[in-house]
């Protein structure tokens, strides 16, 4: 069976509770492929999951976007995975490079938690990705095969499992990878995935971009074969987010 595209809209730290209501409504609205085509998941603050989730159409779902790496109690300031499978939230992204860069997430603790919540039954959109140091230094592959393989270490079933490669220098830059950059890592992240976990998992798992994805490039994106959709930031608070949702027909 193909890969069903996939097109996630990460929020991040953004929005007031009239802004969300506005953006749920908006979406509620538009016409997008059918769920046969394309899995559609916006991931909202914390505060405003409950909010989104209550009023979002039942064709799209909801991710949180962050989780804490073991079972909730003495953790202050933490959301744990057992709370989101409590409001009903089927995703979770982790390993953002917004959380290994600021707050120091490392390789293993991000593979601890794609570990713990999927033993919790949410699903995982987990991120992998360079920095431009890194790029420019050559080291590219390794970093990220690292970083997929301190995930593939633990985890064997990735059935629940969407692998983000969102390439740091890209991130909210306006500077995206070309298709053919993309292209190239998407299809050493499987080759990865092939030597640590087997050559079913390889095929089967989507691999998704992100990265200043926007309504103009997202369809050359889109027809690399092994980029299996997107995982969107600034453009996902924005109508063109559709556009990149129509990318997947
Ligand atoms: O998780 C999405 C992301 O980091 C890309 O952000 O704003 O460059 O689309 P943006």
């Amino acid at each position: 069976m193909g890969r069903k595209f996939f097109v996630g809209g990460n929020w991040k730290c953004n929005g007031t509770n009239d802004e969300v209501k506005k953006i749920v409504s908006t979406l509620n609205g538009v016409e997008v492929p059918s769920e046969d085509v394309v899995e559609i998941v916006v991931s909202p603050p914390f505060v405003f999951l409950p909010l989104v989730k209550s009023l979002l159409r039942s064709d799209f779902q909801t991710a949180a976007q962050n989780c804490w790496v073991r079972k909730g109690g003495a953790f202050t300031g933490e959301v744990s995975a057992e709370m989101l499978v409590n409001l009903g939230i089927p995703w979770v992204i982790l390993g953002h490079s917004e959380r290994r860069l600021l707050l120091n997430e490392s390789n293993e603790f991000v593979g601890d938690k794609v570990t713990y919540a999927l033993s919790r039954g949410l699903k995982v959109i987990a991120c992998v990705g360079e920095t431009l140091e890194q790029r420019e230094s050559g080291s590219t592959m390794a970093v990220v095969s690292q970083q997929t393989k301190a995930i593939a270490d633990q985890v064997s079933n990735w059935t629940n499992v969407v692998l983000a490669y969102e390439p740091v220098w890209a991130i909210g830059t306006g500077k995206v990878a070309t298709p053919a950059q993309a292209q190239e890592v998407h299809s050493e992240l499987r080759k990865c995935l092939q030597q640590n976990v087997g050559g079913e998992v390889a095929a089967s798992t989507r691999i998704i971009y992100g990265g200043s994805v926007n309504g103009a490039n997202c369809k050359e994106l889109a027809a690399q074969p092994d980029i299996d959709g997107f995982l969107v930031g600034g453009a996902s608070l924005k109508p063109e987010f559709v556009d990149i949702i129509k990318a997947a027909t």
